[in-house]
Parts: structure tokens; sequence; C-alpha cells
């Protein structure tokens, strides 16, 4: 297997491929001003295994469609949603997020939990605002400065792993660039890290190793995976994942 086999095959084996919790998707769902009387149209952008799909699918009377570059991904949401008769209410498409070829506000909600980094917050949002309806909501959740300022250490690191980490109030600011209007926000808590996130993944390392008999590029996943979760221990005060929930205004 190469890096990226070894890296699906990682996560495949969790429930959620990022930080998170089902709480914390119906706390940015309690957000939006639902329309009980009719079939929302959904798309659930970068859904990996897709734990937020089925809490969207579970919560509302909704059509949704969970995209993601990865059919193993999508091949274990189909199971899922099957095992919990949803599969009626989600679709899948194998799909990069930079390539979308929706209609024009063919949805009320655009999902992505974790995953706008991959193309890049702003072009997302650019990219995206177009499938939303008017009066329609994007919920995205995005690594988050929680601070005004922050350690040299972590300053750095997370401005060579993603440059465009900013505050909520900057990410709010592209967000009202862009034709939306910030209907709520809050922070990942540290429980949606450690408990649905890292634990988890610390329980898989040895197996994940032992399955790939301690191959370099295994022992470097796990490596860079401890690595991560020792900056989060050290430095959780200062970032954090932010939900934002925002209304298209025009
Ligand atoms: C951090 S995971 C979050 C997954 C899920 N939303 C969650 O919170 O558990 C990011 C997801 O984005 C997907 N992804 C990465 N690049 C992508 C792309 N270009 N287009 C679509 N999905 C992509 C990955 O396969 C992965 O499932």
């Amino acid at each position: 297997m190469n890096e990226l086999e070894l890296l699906v095959d990682f996560h495949i084996k969790a429930d959620r491929q990022g930080p998170g919790s089902h709480h914390d998707t119906l706390k940015a769902l309690s957000f939006i001003n639902i329309d009980s009387g009719k079939t929302l149209k959904i798309a659930d952008i970068g859904c990996g295994t897709g734990a937020q799909t089925i809490d969207l699918a579970q919560e509302l009377n909704a059509k949704i469609t969970a995209v993601d570059l990865f059919p193993e991904f999508l091949e274990k949401l189909v199971a899922n949603s099957k095992a919990l008769g949803l599969e009626d209410k989600v679709t899948t498409l194998e799909k990069s997020m930079d390539d979308l070829t929706f209609g024009l506000e063919e949805f009320d909600i655009i999902w992505s939990e974790g995953a706008i980094y991959n193309i890049g917050f702003e072009k997302g949002i650019d990219q995206w605002k177009r499938f939303l309806k008017v009066g329609g909501y994007m919920a995205l959740s995005e690594i988050t400065w929680t601070t005004a300022t922050r350690p040299a250490e972590i300053e750095k690191h997370w401005n060579t792993e993603y440059p465009e980490i900013d505050t909520a109030s900057n990410k709010m600011h592209i967000l009202e660039k862009h034709g939306f209007s910030p209907v709520g926000y809050f922070y990942l808590p540290e429980s949606s890290w450690i408990d649905t996130y890292y634990k988890p993944m610390q329980e898989r390392f040895d197996a994940f190793l032992k399955t790939h008999k301690h191959s370099e590029t295994a022992k470097a996943i796990v490596e860079a995976e401890k690595d991560e979760i020792q900056k989060y221990l050290k430095y959780k005060k200062y970032y954090s994942y932010g939900f934002y929930v925002a209304k298209k205004i025009m």
C-alpha cells in the first residue's frame, strides 16, 4: 500500500475522520431555521465515513448528497445508512470538492465538517455558494485561532500547515464578503478532539502497525498523528475547530 492507501486504511476504521461529535452537529443544526414542512436538500461535502451525515439524516426530513474523494469512505457510509434504514435519505457522490457540478441554488443547506480546508475556506465558500438557495445555510467547521495572540511555535506550525487559519471574526468577515450573514458560532470543546477523535485513534495505533508489519510508512503515519496529538495537548487553549453557521442573504 502506498501512503495514501495506508492513510485511508487508518482512518476508515474510525467513526469519524476529524474532531467533532454528535452533540456539535446538533448544536450547529440548532442555529438553522428549519422548514419542517418540506424535504430539505443537503450537500455534506468531505463527509468521510459520514458520522455527521447520519446525524443529519436521523434529525431531518431531508435528501442528503454526501460527497467525498475516497470511495472507501463512501462505501462505509452506504453500509451504515442501510443498517440504520436511512438509505432513502443518503446518496453518495465520489467527487473532488473543487470540481462539483451541482445545479444553481439546488440546496437548502451545505454542510462540511473539518473538510473545507482541503481547498481552503474562502475558495470553498466562493465555489459552493452558487449551489445554495438564497435563504439557505452553510454550516462549516474550520480550524480557528481561539485567542488573539499565541506562542510562536504553534503560530509557525499552523501557518505552515494551513496559512488560512485565522480568528473567528476574520472567518466571519469572509462569510460576509461572500453574501452570508453568520447566525451561529461556537468552537469545538476539548471532548470533541480527545474523546471522539484522538482517544479512538490512539487505540488503533498498535493494530494498524501490526497489520502493516511496522512498515516505515505506517510508522511515519502513527508518528505524525502522535505529534499532532502532543501539539493539541500543549496548545489546545489557542486553537480549535470553529463551527460557522451562516445564512445566504444574497
Ligand atoms: C478531516 S476529514 C473529515 C471527515 C468528516 N466530515 C468528519 O468530520 O468525520 C476530511 C475529509 O475530506 C475528504 N477530502 C479530502 N480532500 C477532498 C477533496 N478534494 N474532495 C472531497 N473530499 C475530500 C477526506 O477524504 C476526508 O473524508
